[in-house]
């Protein structure tokens, strides 16, 4: 996309193209963030930039543990906690420590597109279940699709691409599902709970915590989108403090962070995440929160249905043509480029990324309207 869009560009000028097509941050970071910057550059002495331990520094473990017991009342310790580059890096630790080749991960349709690839890097089976038509998972779907051969489910809400959270019931009622699942098959089946839009969401209150509702539930989110530091690359993992076998799994995740080549996080993001973890978001969400209403409000007018915009910074327009490869191949001749559905395993819809400038998005959606 990236190629595409500067291809576009070049041809025709920066102001003939709008790219909604990528999930990059356009939130700065917070003034506190540059602040802490400028703070850790004073220090000169204090080997703060060698390797650390795998998992990451303690004192920062243990604040990202502090923040999560917080938000579930679970009581996690920094012992849970293993810092990664990113939500991304984190994915493929925890898939590089429980799947064996052949193993299965259930998905479901729409999710983000990388999902498929981190399964497969390790041998793993992805198996996708369609998500209900308002956007929201089947629990009983879901466990029905787990086999004997089944290590994990991953998740993520607010979602990518459809913007919308997961009820607290929804949560309640998988939690329950896989638990007698896991029992029927004697080992657990794992909820790979990918958190990294947390803090963009626009309903009243922040997301449900899927942890509350399964014991068997690894967290993982990252700082990319709401601080704007996806280029940066830093979150972390959480095993649920009751999670079976967790203690292995303590051990396993700093050693998949070598074998795989990552190390450790950064250490000069390791602290700066310490830092801001607990920073009030609200200005981020301001931020996408205009961006969301002009894009609710245009794509109401032009009369493509869509699902509610609760959170994170994408909308997942149904398609005007059946064909959404053609819709969205139609629309880049146009200048305006936006992901068919069917990269998602959903087609008949396309997806637009509003993370742009207000003017970029001002001018994909006169194209959106013109061409519709
Ligand atoms: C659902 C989802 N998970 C994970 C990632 C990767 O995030 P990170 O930059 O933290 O690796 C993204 C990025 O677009 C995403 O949308």
């Amino acid at each position: 996309m990236f190629e595409e869009a500067n291809r576009l560009r070049a041809e025709r000028g920066d102001d003939a193209v709008a790219d909604l097509s990528l999930g990059n941050p356009y939130n700065e970071p917070p003034a506190a963030f540059f602040e802490h910057l400028k703070r850790e550059s004073e220090l000169r002495t204090g080997l703060r930039h060698r390797y650390m331990t795998n998992s990451g520094y303690p004192d920062v473990r243990a604040r990202m543990a502090q923040h999560l017991a917080g938000r579930t009342g679970l009581p996690y310790t920094q012992e849970h906690v293993c810092m990664t580059g990113g939500a991304a890096g984190a994915l493929n630790v925890v898939l590089r420590v429980l799947l064996e080749p052949g193993d299965e991960v259930v998905l479901v349709s729409p999710s983000f597109v990388e999902y498929p690839f981190y399964i497969e890097n390790f041998g793993g089976v992805p198996c996708v279940v369609p998500c209900r038509a308002d956007f929201i998972p089947d629990a009983d779907r879901i466990a029905d699709a787990c086999t004997a051969n089944t290590r994990a489910v991953i998740l993520n809400a607010p979602n990518n691409p459809t913007g919308r959270i997961y009820p607290e019931r929804f949560w309640q009622d998988l939690g329950r599902a896989l638990a007698g699942r896991s029992a029927a098959m004697s080992r657990p089946i794992y909820l790979l709970f990918d958190d990294p839009y947390y803090h963009i969401y626009y309903t009243e209150n922040a997301p449900p915590e899927p942890s509350r509702f399964y014991d068997q539930t690894i967290y993982i989110s990252s700082f990319s989108k709401d601080l704007g530091l996806a280029g940066e690359r830093i979150g972390y993992l959480a095993i649920h403090p009751d999670a079976a076998a967790r203690e292995d799994l303590q051990r396993a995740m700093p050693f998949a962070l070598r074998a795989l080549g990552q190390v450790s996080a950064p250490a000069t993001m390791q602290r700066a995440a310490a830092a801001l973890v607990d920073e009030p978001r609200d200005a981020v969400r301001a931020f996408y929160r205009k961006r969301r209403d002009r894009v609710e409000e245009a794509l109401q007018a032009i009369g493509l249905d869509t699902p509610p915009l609760e959170g994170g910074f994408y909308a997942f327009p149904k398609s005007p043509e059946a064909d959404d490869m053609v819709f969205c191949r139609r629309m880049l001749d146009e200048g305006l480029i936006v992901v068919p559905g069917s990269a998602f395993a959903a087609p008949g819809r396309f997806r637009m990324s509003y993370s742009v400038d207000m003017e970029v998005l001002e001018r994909g959606l006169e194209i959106l309207k013109r061409s519709v």
